[in-house]
């Protein structure tokens, strides 16, 4: 319980946590930030220590109040097919870019676009009606390059992906429903790099690392 104690406190002060979901799952580990707290530097230690798809996660009513869809369900191409063989489905919504960016994928740009989803999310948890899809609109367009995650409606309950573990940590942190995660890639192989070398990666960085086993038997 040490390590979730640490875990907490360090994502409440806006640090990254190494969350590894199970074995029997993706059988990764992400990098976690709580989304407020990226700028681009944080940007620049996820592409170059995890090296896999910076991702923001949002909690399903947030998600319900930007409008934002599974992308699965909304485009009509045969190749629109969410069947990973680790899960149900994925959490997919849309890309997006902040209206403020130029390319959108520079780390000043995803920080921009990610800290705009933060604030959003912050607001749409002071007042629901804070936002509607016609706000969301008016503030980032899609297709972009920070990849929106919608959690399930009933967390960890329900799906236990890197998604609801993170959101699961916000709540627990008392944050506000919106993080960042990155999957670790081995630089050596190319393959998810392995919970041992995680751990190693973790502890020689001062990063707490999570199992999500632990994560979601510390919440029940
Ligand atoms: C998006 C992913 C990652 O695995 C991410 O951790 C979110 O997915 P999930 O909730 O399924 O773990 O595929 O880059
Ligand atoms: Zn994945
Ligand atoms: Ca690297
Ligand atoms: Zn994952």
């Amino acid at each position: 319980r040490g390590d979730l104690e640490r875990a907490l406190s360090a994502f409440a002060a806006g640090n990254p946590v190494c969350v590894h979901d199970f074995a029997d799952r993706e059988g990764e580990t992400d990098v976690i930030y709580p989304a407020a707290a990226v700028d681009p530097a944080a940007v620049a230690h996820m592409r170059n220590d995890a090296g896999g798809l910076v991702c923001v996660a949002v909690g399903a009513h947030v998600a319900d109040a930007f409008g934002l869809p599974f992308l699965a369900d909304t485009i009509d191409h045969p190749a629109a097919e969410d069947t990973p063989e680790y899960d149900d489905r994925s959490s997919f919504s849309l890309p997006v870019n902040h209206r403020d960016t130029f390319t959108g994928i520079t780390d000043a740009d995803r920080a921009r676009t990610i800290v705009a989803l933060a604030d959003a999310a912050a607001a749409v948890e002071r007042d629901p009606a804070a936002y509607t899809p016609t706000t969301f609109a008016a503030e980032f367009r899609a297709p972009g390059h920070v990849h929106l995650l919608r959690g399930a409606n009933g967390g960890v309950r329900e799906r236990v992906g890197h998604t609801e573990l993170g959101l699961a940590l916000a709540d627990a942190a008392g944050l506000a429903p919106a993080v960042v995660v990155c999957e670790m890639l081995d630089d050596a192989t190319g393959e998810a790099l392995s919970p041992a070398d995680a751990a190693a990666y973790a502890a020689r960085h001062d990063i707490p690392y999570v199992e999500g086993a632990d994560l979601v038997e510390a919440l029940r």
